[in-house]
C-alpha cells in the first residue's frame, strides 16, 4: 500500500515542532508499524534527510518504549496492543496516517517522537519494590501462601509496561492507571504488605510532584492500556492512599 505520513518533527525539547509530510510506497499489510518508520527512515537516510526518531526495544509488546499517538490514539487504532505490535493491515491503502509523540507535561519531548519518561522511573524509585534481606537468611517463596485470586489480580496488575498510553489518553494527564498497577501488585501479597503504607503514601507524592493530572474517572487510560490493566487498580490504590492516611 502506498502511504502519506504526517509526522512531529522537533529538532530537541527548546525548538518549536511541527507537522511534516512524508509519502512511503509498497508498504506490506503484513509490517508492523515500526517496519513501516524502517522503511521511511531508511528512505530519508538515502536521499540525506534526517530519519524520524522514536523509541523502540523489544518490539514483542514487553518494553513499553515504543509510545506513539497514532491517528489520534496512545499506540494507534488496534486494541491491546503496543505500536510495534500493531500491523499495517489496520490501515487501507491512500490513507493519510497523523504520528505525533505522546503529549503530557510530565512527558517532556526529548527529539521527534521520543519523550522523557523518566518520571515513570521516579514514581517507581519511590516505593514500587519490596526490600529484600538476602543476607544468607531468604525464606522460600513457596513458604508463603498466596490465594490464587488474589495472586491472579496480582500478576494482572504486574503486566502493566510503564508505557504511559494512559497518561497520553487521558484529557488530565492522569498517571493513576500506572501507579495503581504498580501500587496493587505489591498490596495484593503478603510480601508487599509490610512496606504498603509507606509505598502507596510516597509513589502518589512522587506523582503529584511529577506534574500528573487528577483521575475523572473518564475511563480513556483503560480503553487505551495496551495490556488492559482495570481501573480496579486506582480504586484499589485510592484504598490503599486512604488506609495509610489513616494509619
Ligand atoms: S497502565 Fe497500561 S497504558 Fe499505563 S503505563 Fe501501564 S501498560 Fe501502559
Ligand atoms: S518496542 Fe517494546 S513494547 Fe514496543
Amino acid at each position: 500500500m502506498n502511504l502519506t505520513l504526517k509526522i512531529w518533527r522537533q529538532k530537541d525539547a527548546d525548538t518549536k515542532g511541527q507537522m511534516i509530510e512524508y509519502k512511503v510506497t509498497e508498504i506490506s499489510e503484513h509490517m508492523s508499524f515500526l517496519e513501516m518508520m524502517d522503511v521511511l527512515n531508511e528512505q530519508l537516510v538515502n536521499t540525506g534527510k534526517e530519519p524520524v526518531a522514536f523509541d523502540h526495544d523489544c518490539r514483542e509488546g514487553i518494553c513499553g518504549t515504543c509510545s506513539m499517538y497514532i491517528n489520534g490514539e496512545a499506540h494507534g487504532p488496534d486494541r491491546g496492543v503496543t505500536t510495534c505490535q500493531l500491523h499495517m493491515r489496520m490501515f487501507n491503502d491512500g490513507d493519510t496516517i497523523t504520528i505525533e509523540p505522546f503529549r503530557a507535561k510530565a512527558f517532556p519531548v526529548i527529539k521527534d517522537l521520543i519523550v522523557d519518561r523518566s518520571s515513570f522511573e521516579r514514581i517507581q524509585q519511590a516505593g514500587g519494590y519490596i526490600s529484600v534481606n538476602t543476607s544468607g537468611n531468604t525464606t522460600d517463596a513457596n513458604d508463603i501462601l498466596v490465594p490464587k485470586d488474589n495472586a491472579d489480580e496480582a500478576m494482572d496488575a504486574a503486566t502493566c509496561i510503564g508505557c504511559g498510553a494512559c497518561v497520553a489518553s487521558c484529557k488530565n494527564a492522569s498517571a493513576m492507571l500506572f501507579v495503581g498497577a504498580k501500587v496493587s501488585q505489591f498490596a495484593l501479597l503478603p510480601q508487599g504488605r509490610i512496606e504498603a503504607t509507606d509505598r502507596v503514601k510516597n509513589m502518589v507524592a512522587q506523582m503529584d510532584l511529577e506534574g500528573f493530572g487528577n483521575c475523572t474517572n473518564t475511563g480513556a487510560c483503560e480503553i487505551e492500556c495496551p495490556k488492559g490493566i482495570s481501573l480496579e487498580n486506582i480504586a484499589r490504590m485510592n484504598r490503599e492512599l486512604m488506609k495509610a492516611q489513616l494509619d
